[in-house]
C-alpha cells in the first residue's frame, strides 16, 4: 500500500534528547546581581548560545522565585525529560522540598552552581538536593550549564 505522507508526519516520533535547565530564586537577575560573584552576562543570552552548542539537543528552560513553581517543574519534567540540569540558587541550602522532588523523579539531575561554594559563606556548602544528583558543578559560571548537559549526553 503506498504510503500516505500526511500520516506518516504524523506518526514521526523525535529520537532527539531534551534535557531542562531549572534555575531557582534571583537567577532571573544574573548579569545585573553581584557580577563579581555570577558575572555580567544575562542568562536569556547564555541559553541561546547553549542552544547552539547543543544542536540536536531540545533545551526547555524555567526559571522561578518561588519553591513550589519549582516543584511543580520537576515534576513535570521528571518522568518524560532525558536530565535536567538544576540550580536551586539558595533553595539548596534550604529545601527538602525540592530534594524530596528530586528523589522522587525518575528524570537524572545535575546540580549546578554559577560560584564555588566551597570558598563562600558556611551556610552555602549545606545542598540537601546534592545526594540525589547524578553530579555536581560549581565554580565554572555559566560554562558550568554546558557541562552539566555534556554529562547527561554522554552517560
Ligand atoms: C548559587 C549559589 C547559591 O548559594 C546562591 O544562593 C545563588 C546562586 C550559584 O549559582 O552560585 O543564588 O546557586
Amino acid at each position: 500500500m503506498a504510503s500516505n505522507p500526511t500520516t506518516s508526519v504524523l506518526n514521526y516520533q523525535s529520537t532527539a534528547k531534551r534535557i531542562g535547565i531549572l534555575n531557582g530564586p534571583n537567577l532571573n537577575l544574573l548579569g545585573l546581581r553581584e557580577p563579581e560573584i555570577y558575572g555580567d552576562t544575562r542568562f536569556e543570552h547564555y541559553l541561546f548560545k547553549l542552544r547552539s552548542l547543543f544542536p540536536g539537543i531540545e533545551v526547555l528552560y524555567k526559571q522561578s522565585n518561588h519553591e513550589g513553581d519549582l516543584i511543580d517543574q520537576l515534576h513535570q519534567w521528571g518522568f518524560s525529560l532525558d536530565g535536567i540540569v538544576c540550580n536551586a540558587a539558595a533553595y539548596t541550602h534550604s529545601s527538602i522540598a525540592i530534594a524530596d522532588a528530586i528523589r522522587a523523579i525518575s528524570t537524572p539531575v545535575v546540580e549546578v552552581h554559577l560560584s564555588d561554594l566551597t570558598t563562600r559563606e558556611s551556610y552555602r556548602k549545606t545542598s540537601y538536593m546534592r545526594p540525589h544528583c547524578i553530579y555536581s558543578i560549581m565554580g565554572k559560571g555559566l560554562e558550568g550549564y554546558a557541562e552539566g548537559i555534556q554529562y547527561l549526553i554522554d552517560r
